[in-house]
């Protein structure tokens, strides 16, 4: 089947639905997901967004805040207008229907303001700790209400399609004209053809064993728009949240960093504090700085876990301001209230992606991202915590006013695209391959390309990617698709990625440490990592 809209949006979380809701004022637009249209990083956000609204706070502390996390390279042109717009941006979600949480304060009623790592402000606004599921909840809500709007879940893209692929003439400036979509339940791919296609697919944590991140997080947009020429940036920063709960049946559970924004505390088992000898914010620091103390106090000690105590907070207050952790961490054997909860780092966020302007706009025509999957400039080296939502709604809007002031200049110059080839495979009988190639991906990462890195350890981890890649591209081409497949493909494409930037920084700076460079090279590094697939 072939679909045509004016825009086709790849991804339902907070920067598809953005995007989707406004151009839907402009013209027709497909929104095509992989699962159900709720199920995204979105969904899980707890912490909140950040943006400046309180009386003492300024946009000046706000980008102050920004760049000094980023560790000199963020954007700062960037950082600028994503702090100054941000509040608009907030007021229409609003608008959408989003209910923050309120505080009476001197008898008015004001956002209630949490704080975490690297802020020096009160300043992210959030819905008690579920603030993903409320954004979430309006901006479905609002789009069910879009006739222009189609969603089509259970629907993953595969590849995007360039004009240059369906003319068979080598452009230099390639443009995009549409995706090859897989309909998961029916086994059927489709040709989905749009004036602009918008990336909105997300980050990547499932190329770690350990991950906070949903199992929709397999680097899709990254890799499709890598494999179609585009320019990706800064792969090698992985954030790493110190906090996630530490229990071997709690798959993927975040304490969120709000908890230390109200006095939580990191402490060793034995009940001592630890982060005093790191970084003058204490439990505070940026993440970053937190995660590596974490992980060299559990390499000194043995020990499986470090503890977040915030026992001093009182039963009441807690279950008011964390009801969703703290019922959690009681299902788990833990009441915050009296207990320190077991945390780990986890992978959580790539600050790296497709590299995009001001608008969003890729080094591809056509083609645009927003939301996790880019690489802006805003986060540099490490990111703000709760600057990522931020993020996504600036970026989606600066993306709609981009191309609602190109669609009318685009004349229909519809091109016949091929059906996907399936080129002959058959149904697979050893799925089993696939498993172990995910498994052996996700823990090469987590051994050799997490917190602390080595030449050795890069170059152990690039063999065996680079073996895996072979084996993918084998039973690719061999066997009939299924999602497990194409998300291994996407996964150990982004590997190989993190892995390249990884080996080409030859410092450490914010989340990217390498033991074999310790400092950080502002004369030669204070740049980003740009790669880009080789045209065959
Ligand atoms: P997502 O919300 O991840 O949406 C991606 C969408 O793309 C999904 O619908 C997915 O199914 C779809 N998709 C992916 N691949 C394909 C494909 N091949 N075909 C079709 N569809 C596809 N940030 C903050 O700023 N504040 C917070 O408090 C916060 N808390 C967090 C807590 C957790 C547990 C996690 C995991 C992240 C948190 N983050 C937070 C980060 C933030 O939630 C994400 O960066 C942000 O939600 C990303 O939004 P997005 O729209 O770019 O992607
Ligand atoms: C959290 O709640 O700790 C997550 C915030 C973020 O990732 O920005």
């Amino acid at each position: 089947m072939e679909i045509q809209s004016d825009f086709l949006v790849i991804g339902s979380g907070i920067a598809g639905f953005c995007f989707a809701i406004k151009a839907a004022t402009r013209g027709t637009v497909a929104i095509v997901t992989k699962k159900e249209q709720i199920e995204s990083s979105t969904n899980y956000a707890q912490g909140g967004i950040a943006a400046v609204t309180g009386e003492k706070d300024s946009f000046e502390s706000h980008i102050n805040d920004t760049l000094t996390t980023g560790a000199g390279i963020c954007n700062e042109n960037v950082a600028r207008f994503v702090v100054t717009e941000g509040p608009d941006r907030i007021k229409e979600l609003i608008e959408w229907g989003v209910e923050f949480s309120l505080t009476e304060i001197n008898r008015s009623t004001v956002f209630d303001l949490g704080r975490e790592g690297g802020h020096s402000h009160r300043r992210v606004l959030h819905a008690k700790d579920i603030t993903g599921r409320e954004i979430e909840r309006a901006l479905t809500a609002k789009a069910a209400t879009e006739n222009n709007i189609t969603i089509f879940e259970n629907h993953f893209a595969i590849n995007l399609i360039l004009a240059s692929t369906v003319t068979g003439v080598e452009q230099k400036h390639d443009r995009c004209v549409g995706a090859y979509v897989f309909d998961v339940n029916n086994g059927v791919v489709h040709t989905f053809k749009a004036s602009f296609i918008i990336l909105a697919t997300g980050g990547a944590g499932k190329v770690y064993l350990v991950t906070t991140n949903p199992d929709i997080a397999t680097g899709d947009g990254i890799a499709m728009a890598y494999r179609a020429g585009a320019q990706i940036a800064n792969m090698e920063f992985i954030q790493f949240h110190p906090t996630c709960l530490y229990h071997p049946e709690a798959k993927s559970f975040l304490i969120s960093e709000a908890v230390r924004g109200e006095g939580g505390v990191l402490k060793l088992k034995s009940g001592r504090e630890f982060m005093d000898k790191y970084h003058t914010m204490k439990s505070l620091a940026p993440r970053d700085v937190v995660a590596r103390a974490i992980d060299m106090e559990l390499k000194k000690s043995g020990d499986e876990s470090v503890f977040l105590d915030i026992t001093h907070k009182g039963r009441d207050f807690l279950t008011r301001r964390f009801p969703t952790i703290y019922d959690r961490c009681l299902e788990f054997g833990f009441d915050m209230a009296q207990d320190m909860i077991p945390v780990v780092p986890a992978a959580h966020y790539i600050c790296g992606g497709i590299f995009v302007n001001a608008y969003g706009e890729t080094t591809i025509n056509r083609l645009l991202a927003c939301g996790e999957v880019a690489c802006t400039g805003l986060h540099g080296a490490n990111r703000l915590a709760s600057n990522s939502l931020l993020e996504a709604v600036v970026f989606a809007h600066r993306a709609f006013i981009r191309v609602s002031g190109l669609l009318p200049g685009i004349k229909d110059e519809s091109l016949a695209i091929p059906p996907w080839d399936p080129k002959g495979a058959t149904e697979s009988d050893e799925s089993v391959v696939v498993s172990h190639n995910w498994d052996e991906v996700r823990s090469s990462m987590w051994n050799y390309v997490g917190i602390v890195r080595t030449n050795k350890r890069l170059e152990r981890a690039r063999r065996r990617i680079d073996l895996i890649t072979q084996e993918i591209m084998e039973y690719y081409w061999n066997f009939k698709i299924t999602r497990d497949l194409l998300e291994l493909r996407n996964i150990a494409t982004v590997a190989k990625l993190i892995i390249e930037c990884a080996q080409q920084r030859k410092e450490s700076r914010g989340l990217h440490y390498n033991l074999d460079y310790p400092r950080r090279d502002d004369t030669e590094w204070r740049r980003n990592t740009i790669i880009q697939k080789k045209r065959t």
